[in-house]
């Protein structure tokens, strides 16, 4: 039997990335999957957003592993569209037992520059995004006693990072977000995490920015960016990391396995905290 065999997972940003390495990896473990996105571009954010087409994907995805799925076009900016995706994943799949509240987006400004509307969205989007979320699945958990929640944060969960203050705080936030959710949930049976991701090989990070960032100088290219995972993570021979190393250890986190764990932070970064670094000092 499949660990996961009879469970329906409701997966946030599932249309590409990690959020659909997360529903390919729990629907081979046997279960069913709600597969929500965007699958819109965001005008503050410096690369394209996922598309319908590459939602459709997932969900075929999905099925040709022989399970069901559930596509969903919602924003976690909206508590009436998550709300009414949660309705619907109940109507069609009975319940919902894990929620994976993986939707995010990432920019880069000194904070200074960072607009309002910048700020505004990702706030919005990665720390109230997993909240509402995690509001919408809640009532249905309670009552049945039972569910597992993750929340995606990051390294920049637990470390700060030059020029995207805004993530920094979201990605923090979720880490208290999830202390609080844990203990709330605690007595209702229910099970609250966080993962937090080094850096992981998605369109997230491959744009011109964050080329230049890796590359440490403008100009930044697709090569400097895959070189600088290598020095990026302690690990011998772990270069930008593949989604399905997090999409494992998730799995994991939700299984009967981590039975008893609850209110934890697992980094998942080939020990990235371990480097001590070093600061420029022109
Ligand atoms: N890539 C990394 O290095 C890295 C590292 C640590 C944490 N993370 C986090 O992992 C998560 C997944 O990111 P990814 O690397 O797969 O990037 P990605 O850009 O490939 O995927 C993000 C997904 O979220 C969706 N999304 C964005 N805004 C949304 C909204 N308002 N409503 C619904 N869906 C929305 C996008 O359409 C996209 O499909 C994010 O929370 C990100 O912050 C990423």
């Amino acid at each position: 039997m499949k660990i996961l065999e009879g469970k329906v997972a409701f997966v946030t940003g599932a249309a590409r990335g990690q959020g659909r390495c997360h529903a390919l990896t729990l629907a081979r473990a046997g279960a069913d999957i709600i597969a929500l996105d965007l699958a819109e571009s965001i005008d503050t954010v410096p690369f394209p957003g996922a598309t319908k087409d590459e939602l459709a994907e997932t969900v075929r995805d999905i099925e040709a592993l022989g399970q069901r799925a559930l596509s969903i076009q919602a924003d976690v900016r909206s508590q009436t569209q998550l709300d009414d995706a949660v309705s619907r994943a109940i109507t069609e799949f009975g319940n919902i037992d894990i929620l994976i509240a993986n939707a995010g987006i990432w920019g880069l400004a000194p904070f200074w520059e960072i607009t309002d509307s910048e700020w505004d969205n990702m706030i919005d989007i990665n720390l109230s995004g997993v909240w509402r979320s995690t509001k919408a699945v809640t009532p249905h958990m309670i009552e049945r006693g039972s569910g597992v929640i993750i929340m995606t944060s990051s390294i920049n969960g637990m470390e700060p990072c030059m020029n995207y203050a805004h993530y920094v705080a979201a990605k923090h936030g979720v880490l208290g977000l999830m202390k609080n959710v844990a203990l709330e949930l605690a007595p209702h049976g229910i099970r609250c995490n966080a993962v937090c991701p080094g850096a992981v090989d998605t369109v997230m990070l491959n744009w011109q920015g964050a080329y230049d960032l890796f590359a440490g100088h403008e100009g930044g290219t697709r090569d400097d960016f895959v070189r600088a995972g290598h020095s990026f993570h302690a690990l011998k021979d772990v270069g930008m990391l593949d989604p399905q190393v997090v999409a494992d250890a998730t799995l994991w986190l939700v299984s009967d396995q981590a039975a008893v764990i609850t209110g934890v932070a697992l980094p998942i970064e080939a020990g990235h905290m371990l480097l001590t670094g070093s600061s420029d000092p022109s």
